[in-house]
């Protein structure tokens, strides 16, 4: 591995303007840890043609990680994954009524043959899919390394050891 190595960019895209609320989390995770990104709104159903090209040309494009939120019944990511050989991880978005549990097993019950990486409902689970990008990343670019682990170790001092 050359020194100068650098990462490929991570997509974030997901299905509604509403989900960017959850999705800005991934957004500031990926600029802490100083990772390239670039971020869309791709509706399986609402524009389809859209999401068709997105995950064709996503190769092309140098992205080497997909991250999909997407809230009810959830197909966003399952439908980009069977485009691309590029990992997705899907995020399930909370939803109003029954509150992103079915975008949960939407996202996570994929049948066997296409996989989607699967996060936890919402906000969580948008900070995890992009530190999650981070750590595959990092198998190879140290500076992504170097950043997480600085990360991780900031998180364990901010555990205080006595409750207040
Ligand atoms: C899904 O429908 C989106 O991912 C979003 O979570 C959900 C609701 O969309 P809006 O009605 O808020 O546009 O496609």
């Amino acid at each position: 591995m050359s020194s100068n190595y650098s990462s490929p960019k991570v997509a974030i895209v997901m299905g509604s303007q509403s989900d960017y609320k959850t999705m800005k989390f991934c957004e500031k995770v990926l600029k802490l840890l100083k990772i390239k990104f670039e971020t869309k709104i791709v509706s399986a159903h609402r524009t389809p043609k859209r999401m068709y090209e997105f995950a064709r040309n996503a190769e092309k494009k140098n992205i080497g990680l997909i991250i999909a939120g997407a809230g009810g019944s959830a197909h966003l990511p399952g439908m980009i994954a069977a485009l691309t050989r590029i990992p997705v991880i899907g995020v399930p978005i909370e939803s109003k009524k029954l509150k992103g549990l079915d975008s949960l097993l939407s996202i996570a019950q994929m049948p066997k043959g296409i996989p989607v990486g699967t996060v936890a409902i919402g906000k969580d689970g948008a900070i995890n899919a992009a530190l999650f990008s981070a750590s595959i990343f990092s198998i190879k670019d140290k500076n992504i390394r170097k950043n997480l682990i600085s990360w991780r170790s900031k998180q364990t001092k901010s555990v205080k050891k006595k409750p207040k």
